[in-house]
């Protein structure tokens, strides 16, 4: 099971359709929504989806059951495969709206809140799974037990499938950005979850930058959900899901072209071609003329009458370096 996470701003629909060009068999994230959002937001702008990009997951952020509920279903009408809760989020403002990785305090309401959505999706034509993004605990805390009973607690109520983001969350004194990067990882505890509880589904997250070392984490629990690698480096996606489930290697520019009718169809609609682009970036990460294709695409992205011609542009500036490193 290979996953991309849900990043807030970043992997929005144009950035999943992109990232399910390079791994077809990935399971795609949503930026968190909340959960009143999706119940009176702007749905067409909050839940866009294209049909391409399934199976996708809709992140939810709340900690009130009955519209955890209602939002949970709103999903499912929109088209997604799964529901996931956020447990994970730090974030000040997420915190005062009592959701988010301070809810790993309060398995309980975390319980009521999986078992109401559940409920919910169990009862439409088409139930889709819920599951749960964690962290292993907050602040100070180091008992594998208690997080060993939150997981307990939370699977009674129907959720089989965690997401481990394997560190804690400090709810003080840290940025959302330094809370991805300063507690320590410790992968072990997701490995042990696995081992003591075989039944439930667990995929570990945090940290992981390669295809080996996806690989290893893979001999020990069911699945990888990888953040930031993903998405700056996004190539090392087709090289796991090449690994993992078969198929030929492409090379980037070949990815990159596939892209061509999604990117035209889209400036028909009047999508400035700068919001697709700024995903593409890190496609030829550490690769000859990555820095000139980075740079074609951020300066002329955001031009008036920009087009796919940009995007061959772009590919140009990579493979002419090829040829002249050759
Ligand atoms: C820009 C950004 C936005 C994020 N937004 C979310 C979010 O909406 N929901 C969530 O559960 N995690 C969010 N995360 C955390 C990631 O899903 C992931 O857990 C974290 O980055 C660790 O994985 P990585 O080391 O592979 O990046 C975000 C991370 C980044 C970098």
């Amino acid at each position: 099971m290979l996953s991309v996470a849900p990043m807030m701003d970043w992997t929005d629909s144009h950035c999943r359709v992109f990232h399910r060009l390079l791994a077809p068999h990935a399971r795609l994230y949503t930026e968190m929504v909340h959960a009143n959002a999706v119940l009176q937001g702007d749905r067409a702008r909050l839940l866009a989806r294209d049909p391409v990009e399934n199976p996708v997951a809709l992140q939810l952020g709340g900690s009130e059951p009955s519209l955890l509920a209602q939002a949970a279903c709103v999903g499912q009408g929109h088209g997604f495969d799964e529901v996931n809760l956020n447990v994970g989020c730090p974030s000040d403002r997420v915190q005062a709206g009592r959701f988010g990785a301070c809810l790993m305090k309060e398995p309980a309401l975390v319980a009521d809140c999986i078992g109401a959505m559940v409920e919910a999706v169990g009862k439409l034509d088409r139930p889709i799974p819920v599951t749960v993004k964690c962290r292993l605990g907050v602040d100070e805390e180091n008992d594998y037990g208690r997080f060993l009973s939150f997981i307990d607690t939370v699977a009674a109520a129907g959720c089989h499938t965690f997401f481990v983001h394997a560190r804690n969350a400090w709810l003080q004194g840290l940025s959302p950005k330094e809370n991805r990067e300063v507690p320590p990882l410790r992968y072990d505890w997701a490995y042990r979850l696995k081992q003591e509880r075989p039944a439930l589904t667990i995929a570990v997250n945090g940290g992981i930058a390669t295809q080996a070392a996806a690989l290893e984490h893979l001999q020990k629990v069911d699945g990888v959900m990888l953040g930031r690698a993903a998405y700056h480096d996004p190539y090392v996606l087709h090289g796991l899901d090449v690994a993992l489930f078969g198929g030929t290697l492409q090379s980037r520019a070949q990815l990159l072209r596939r892209l061509q009718p999604y990117v035209e169809a889209r400036l028909q609609q009047g999508v400035a071609l700068k919001h697709i682009t700024r995903h593409l970036l890190g496609l030829y990460h550490g690769q000859p003329g990555g820095r000139a294709f980075r740079q074609v695409l951020s300066e002329g992205a955001h031009l008036p009458g920009a087009d796919w011609s940009l995007i061959e542009q772009a590919i140009g500036m990579t493979e002419m370096r090829v040829r002249s490193a050759a």
